[in-house]
């Protein structure tokens, strides 16, 4: 192994950090954007004195600005400015515009709240960000939503996807996101682009379990991101980094709750760039389309990475969703026949437990190894409860795409170096009907460096 990777004392001292924060935002000027015009009504567009308070506290040096309660605050995209901090008071809301022309015209600078090039901009106050996400829904299905998409006026090239995210910030330090409720995005929800040095702490996510895109957290191309205490249920990938606008170093999740119809903790696909030092701890994942999950297709490279004390049940959902009920899906298949192919090493498993519909898959390519994996205290129990068909392994998007298969407790290809420490399997039997099932698959000419220690396949009830 690689030197060990951040430490698991991260979570004292951000509280300690969050404190001083939190003391030094309420030493500092509030501007409430009553006192600029807002009606807060709901159905006035409350822009012009949401952003004249925001321009008055940059001028001033930084502060708050206040959005204070009862008060529904209707605006159009809202840029913040560097130390102006958004405070959603309890009991308000800042509901996004529904209509195009609510946003900028460059399709990558729609959010609801925008910071761009800042340094200690943040949003809190314990009220809540709602983006109308209903409003976009063409047809609703509980399959899955058809949505609108802003892609006929060649603004937006994302074909189905050309719908504003809630809040972003780009190019931006010192973010602080906290005590906030980011409610129903259109799109992504809550999206880091080169950022550094960012703190998430105490922050809830609701978007439609039916809705595609609307991501909980997406972090790409940003450094030292510490994320505590979120709750995310959405229909998308929960917490994501991507590599596309440069490489991901020094991420933290701990104490994290998460449901999603995709999957919960996500590495991709967009990866160019590399991804290092990782640590996602103290996470619940509950009924998933996917628990942890790795798609490098780009060339970039992951390495140190851990996951430690989670909890996860994966399972089916419909086949339009991405995720096949793996609790752990790690793939460097090559999104294009000529892409570069991304290795991935260095990975630990430590004190994971599920219950899934599916096998662990780990598959590597021929030049874009998987090294050094390891599981430690690792509890998989096999199980089926819906009625969706398995058998089918999932190398998505592109490469080799479906591939019907037996099922496997792990699936094994292209891996140098794989240690199992005290892993248990346990079978529900009785619940696998039709199941044609495993404890190891594997193509052992792929496959070097194993070490099973304390290892067993049981059956249960
Ligand atoms: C952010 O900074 C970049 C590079 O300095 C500049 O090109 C861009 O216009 C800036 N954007 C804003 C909104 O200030
Ligand atoms: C625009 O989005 C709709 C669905 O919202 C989709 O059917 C259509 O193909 C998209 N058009 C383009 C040019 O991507
Ligand atoms: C978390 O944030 C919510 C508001 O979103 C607030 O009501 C709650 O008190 C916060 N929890 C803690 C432990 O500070
Ligand atoms: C993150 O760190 C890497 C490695 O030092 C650096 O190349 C990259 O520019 C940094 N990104 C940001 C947004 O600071
Ligand atoms: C990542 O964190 C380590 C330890 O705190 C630090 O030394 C390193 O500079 C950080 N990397 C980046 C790119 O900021
Ligand atoms: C990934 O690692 C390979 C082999 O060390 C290297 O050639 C390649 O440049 C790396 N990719 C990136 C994006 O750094
Ligand atoms: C794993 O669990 C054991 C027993 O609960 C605990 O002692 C150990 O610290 C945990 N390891 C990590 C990396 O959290
Ligand atoms: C699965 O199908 C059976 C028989 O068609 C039905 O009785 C049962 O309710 C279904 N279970 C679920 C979870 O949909």
């Amino acid at each position: 192994m690689a030197s060990p990777p951040l430490q698991l004392s991260a979570a004292p001292l951000l509280l300690l950090l969050l404190v001083v924060v939190i003391r030094a935002a309420r030493s500092s000027r509030v501007f409430s954007v009553v006192d600029y015009g807002a009606a807060g009504d709901g159905s006035r567009y409350d822009t012009a004195a949401i952003q004249a308070a925001v321009d008055a506290c940059a001028a001033a040096g930084g502060g708050r600005v206040l959005l204070p309660a009862p008060g529904n605050y209707l605006t159009a995209t809202v840029h913040l400015r560097s130390r102006v901090v958004l405070e959603v008071a309890p009991g308000a809301r800042l509901l996004g515009g529904t209509r195009q022309a609510d946003y900028p015209p460059e399709s990558r600078r729609w959010y609801v709240v925008l910071a761009e090039n800042t340094t200690g901009a943040g949003v809190t106050g314990g009220g809540e960000i709602n983006g109308q996400g209903g409003a976009f829904v063409v047809t609703p299905s509980e399959v899955k939503n058809v949505m609108v998409s802003w892609n006929t006026t060649g603004d937006c090239q994302l074909g189905d996807e050309c719908r504003p995210r809630l809040v972003g910030f780009i190019d931006s330090k010192n973010v602080r996101i906290h005590d906030i409720t980011l409610n129903q995005p259109a799109y992504w929800c809550l999206h880091l682009v080169r950022c550094d040095n960012t703190v998430i702490h105490n922050v809830s996510i609701f978007g439609d379990f039916n809705t595609p895109n609307n991501d909980g957290i997406d972090i790409e191309g940003s450094n030292n991101t510490v994320i505590t205490n979120c709750h995310i249920d959405t229909g998308d990938d929960a917490i994501c980094s991507k590599s596309s606008a440069g490489p991901v170093y020094n991420l933290t999740a701990a104490n994290c709750w998460i449901r999603t119809k995709s999957c919960a903790i996500k590495f991709g696909s967009q990866s160019s760039f590399s991804f290092k030092r990782l640590l996602f701890d103290n996470i619940m994942i509950v009924d998933s389309h996917r628990g942890l999950g790795m798609q490098i297709r780009d060339g970039g490279n992951v390495s140190d990475v851990v996951f430690s004390n989670i909890k996860m049940s994966t399972r089916y959902y419909h086949p339009l969703w991405w995720g096949r009920a793996e609790p752990i899906y790690i793939t460097t298949c090559p999104r294009h026949p000529d892409s570069k192919e991304g290795t991935i090493s260095d990975i630990r498993f430590i004190n994971i437990s599920s219950v899934s519909e599916n096998g662990v898959f780990l598959a590597g390519s021929k030049h874009g190894l998987l090294r050094n994996l390891k599981f430690k205290n690792v509890d998989l129990t096999y199980k089926r409860w819906t009625n969706y068909t398995g058998g089918l392994y999932d190398y998505r998007p592109g490469c080799q795409e479906m591939v019907k298969h037996r099922t496997g407790g792990m699936m094994l290809e292209h891996i140098s170096g794989l240690e199992i420490d005290n892993v248990r399997m346990r079978w529900a039997r009785g619940n696998l009907k039709g199941w044609d099932v495993n404890p190891l698959l594997f193509r052992p000419s792929t496959i070097d460096k194993l070490s099973f220690h304390d290892w067993q396949s049981v059956d249960v009830l």
